[in-house]
């Protein structure tokens, strides 16, 4: 933990710079979205209570190209009133709203920040960058209001990447197909055996999570109440959208279409580069297994009672209750299904989970909750100096310190080379124990996987910032399944 490198080696760690980029390439690169006309006109508004010409013309010039990281649904998802504080023992939560400019460069510049949103902006607390491009100089080491805003919108994200994109979206939902899959597929079943590999340690390790993990420690580590954070978890679990979480899908939602992710404009986005080339790397190795598994096509799968029981299952009030699981009824949707599966098992998990040490361990990047209350006027957050940030940090509080350095770490060990999906496509490709469609699909995995190797390497030498490479959805150290 001492010796592993951390993003507080950086001089630079609190710049724009690398907190814009952190939304691309950081623990959480998941849910940078662009943002809606509703949050552009609230801004708007906001910008003129402060008589921010500069900023007004910005939004009007250029509204397609503004993306927020939008936190603002904490209170109504928690059934928290809109005036009240967020606190649990001395520590406080806080529910951000990030405006980001994605220049034409490429460069995500924050512009705007509202540190609580409190059901609307008017009745929140908002500050502007006053840098409101990238390429305008000032001192941002000694801009303390605004450092301590760019703070919040840590915390908030703190919250939503460990409870929603990385304990619901990757464990808990792999989880629902683990269990739905034993209850309905033969083990020798070939969708079975094509995505069992991909389970390992995930139910145990989950359990642990359950007893311990989430109630023991994550609990103590925020500014929400434990009543509020199952709501919250509960919450994102029933919104979770199966297909809309398939990654072109996705993608296309935030605002990022496939299509256009080798333009300049969107050469920073890391995550984003690298997770489409390896669900279409993905998709084709499950696509050359099933479609030769299921000669007949759709009428083969539809006629596949194992797979409409396993869709039921999964669906189920009395099991997996994923309302928005798909009906199986095509090859498609089935080979669809399956990259999903391995793709939150392999890649997704590996994206939100092992950063954790080199973003978080470093406490200031991203403290799990703030130790004072938050400002409440602009007028209070402007007077803020670097005392006041010393304060919000838990440096009164070493234990909590240690804690919130001491579970990144520990979430981010290192796997061992037998862990890789890498190593799964090396092995499976002549293990005789396995089925010839397997294996032979695991071959064209093994080739495409190894090619992978070198486009990582050529997307995180493309990004801006140098200092600070993208190598974690390398395959060959990308997790098999959901280990830790
Ligand atoms: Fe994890």
């Amino acid at each position: 933990m001492y010796f592993n490198p951390n993003i507080g080696h950086r001089d630079d760690w609190y710049s724009d710079s690398v907190f814009g980029q952190q939304q691309f390439i950081g623990t959480n690169p998941t849910t940078i979205t662009r943002a809606s006309s509703y949050l552009i006109d609230e801004f708007m508004t906001a910008s003129r209570t402060q008589q921010r010409a500069d900023v007004k013309e910005l939004l009007k010039g250029d509204p397609v190209n503004f993306y927020v990281q939008d936190y603002s649904d904490f209170r109504s998802t928690m059934g928290v009133s809109p005036n009240a504080d967020f606190a649990s023992e001395g520590r406080y939560g806080c529910s951000s709203v990030v405006l980001f400019h994605l220049e034409p460069d490429g460069k995500l510049h924050p512009v705007a920040i509202t540190l609580d949103y409190k059901g609307s902006m008017q009745h929140s607390v908002t500050i502007f960058n006053r840098r409101i491009t990238s390429t305008i100089p000032g001192d941002e080491s000694a801009d303390w209001p605004w450092r301590y805003a760019k703070m919040c919108a840590q915390v908030s994200d703190w919250l939503r990447h460990e409870v929603a994109v990385h304990l619901v979206n990757t464990h808990l939902v792999e989880e629902v197909i683990i269990v739905s899959a034993h209850r309905t597929f033969e083990p020798h079943h070939i969708v079975f055996k094509l995505l069992e590999p991909h389970w390992n340690t995930t139910l145990a390790l989950n359990q642990a999570a359950r007893e311990t993990l989430v109630p023991k420690i994550i609990i103590g580590m925020t500014g929400f109440t434990e009543t509020q954070t199952y709501t919250f978890l509960k919450d994102a679990y029933s919104k979770f959208d199966w297909t809309g979480s398939y990654v072109p899908n996705d993608l296309r939602r935030r605002g990022f279409p496939i299509e256009d992710l080798g333009k300049l404009k969107y050469h920073n986005y890391g995550y984003a580069r690298n997770i489409a080339r390896m669900w279409e790397i993905l998709r084709k190795f499950v696509g050359t297994v099933l479609k030769t598994a299921y000669v007949g096509g759709d009428i083969q799968v539809a006629d596949d009672q194992s797979i409409s029981a396993f869709c039921q299952e999964v669906r189920s009030s009395s099991g997996g209750q994923l309302a928005s699981f798909p009906n199986i009824k095509t090859l498609d949707e089935l080979i669809d299904f399956a990259t999903m599966c391995i793709h939150v098992a392999s890649p997704q998990h590996t994206a939100v989970n092992y950063l954790q040490q080199y973003y978080q361990t470093f406490v200031p990047n991203k403290p799990s909750a703030l130790y004072t209350k938050l400002p409440q006027s602009l007028a209070e957050l402007q007077s803020y100096s670097e005392k006041d940030i010393l304060l919000a940090l838990p440096t009164r509080r070493p234990r909590d310190w240690l804690i919130m350095a001491q579970v990144p770490y520990l979430l981010s060990f290192e796997m061992p080379d037998e862990s890789t999906i890498l190593h799964y496509a090396t092995m499976t490709s002549d293990l005789p124990s396995t089925p010839e469609i397997i294996r032979k699909g695991a071959r064209v995995l093994k080739d495409d996987l190894e090619a992978f190797i070198y486009t990582v390497l050529q997307y995180s030498r493309e990004l801006d910032d140098q200092k600070t490479p993208y190598h974690v959805l390398d395959p060959a150290r990308t997790a098999i399944s959901i280990l830790i």
